[in-house]
């Protein structure tokens, strides 16, 4: 067996666990997006896993309803730490609203491995940029059990990395600045 110790040296870096959560409209795969920009600039294997390659793929018989959204949340959990194990600094981005779905991958994942960045976007936020009118829809009755609206969220109590939205003056902070940060908390 290659041991996961001998990828990591000959990668030169920890495989790990990012773990983005926050409501949609929150800036989750914007900011993990630009994050593995930041990473991979600088010599790093990354790894993002988002709506775009499970929900469509490996997840497409799951819809949202609570039974589906935590098997969505356990298989992308698994996914993620084959990632980890081959050595990749890995990004997950999903809403994933249950404490209880997220708390489990932190469980099955080594001490350390697993670090939740809780993207803290307020609803009123991410209901006004509704980049794809789902709020607004869920508003109209359109959509059913859409989180935030009529699905619960329960954020994070004591994330690793906890991403406001607004700075000190109340101005709402850049995707990149927001990456930068969580690239400086790696880091440390
Ligand atoms: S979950 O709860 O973690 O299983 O959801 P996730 O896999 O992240 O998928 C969220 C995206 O799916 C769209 N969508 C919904 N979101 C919440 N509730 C309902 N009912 C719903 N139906 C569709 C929505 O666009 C989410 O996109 P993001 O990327 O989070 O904005």
């Amino acid at each position: 067996m290659v041991s996961r110790g001998d990828k990591e040296l000959l990668l030169g870096q920890r495989g790990c666990v990012l773990w983005f959560t926050g409501l949609s409209g929150s800036g989750k795969s914007t900011v993990a997006c630009a994050l593995e920009h930041l990473l991979h600039e600088r010599g790093h294997f990354t790894s993002l896993l988002d709506g775009d390659n499970i929900r469509h793929g490996l997840n497409k018989d799951l819809g949202f309803s609570p039974e589906d959204r935590t098997e969505n949340i356990r298989r992308i959990g698994e996914v993620a730490k084959l990632f980890a194990d081959a050595g990749a600094v890995t990004m997950t981005s999903f809403i994933s609203p249950y404490r209880a779905d997220r708390d489990l991958i932190r469980q099955r994942c080594r001490p350390g491995e697993f670090l939740e960045v809780f993207m803290d976007t307020p609803l009123e936020v991410c209901e006004r940029r509704d980049p794809k009118g789902l709020y607004k829809k869920a508003r109209a009755g359109l959509i059913k059990n859409f989180t935030g609206i009529d699905d619960p969220y329960e954020a994070p109590v004591d994330p690793e990395i906890w991403v406001a939205c607004f700075d000190q003056d109340g101005r709402q902070r850049s995707p990149l600045e927001m990456a930068q940060q969580i690239f400086d908390a790696l880091d440390d």
